[in-house]
């Protein structure tokens, strides 16, 4: 059961794979912003992911293209609610405002 560790908190959530990150997150009682309820149109989940990045899903084209308009994106940032949580353990830091 891969877990969700959030920086700079340190909070720990554990979790299953096959589920998005930001719906792991809300599971656990998280505040995270989201907008748009998931549809890759806003932005505010916009997360880094520090660990564990080659065991979630690849960027599509809706995510791309949203963090292409989004303000401080990083070679590490993903939308929490189109990244799909793998086996392994997760590193992130919430960078939605
Ligand atoms: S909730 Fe809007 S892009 Fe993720």
């Amino acid at each position: 059961m891969p877990s969700i560790t959030v920086q700079p908190s340190g909070k720990i959530y554990q979790t299953s794979s096959g589920i998005s990150i930001l719906a792991a997150l809300l599971a656990g009682g998280e505040t995270i912003a989201h907008k748009c309820d998931g549809k890759a149109e806003c932005g505010s989940c916009h997360i880094s992911v520090i660990e564990g990045r080659k065991s979630v899903s690849k960027i599509k084209p809706a995510e791309n293209e949203r963090l292409d308009m989004t303000v401080g994106v990083g070679s590490k940032s993903r939308l929490a609610c189109q990244t799909i949580v793998g086996e392994e353990d997760l590193i992130i830091e919430i960078l939605s405002v």
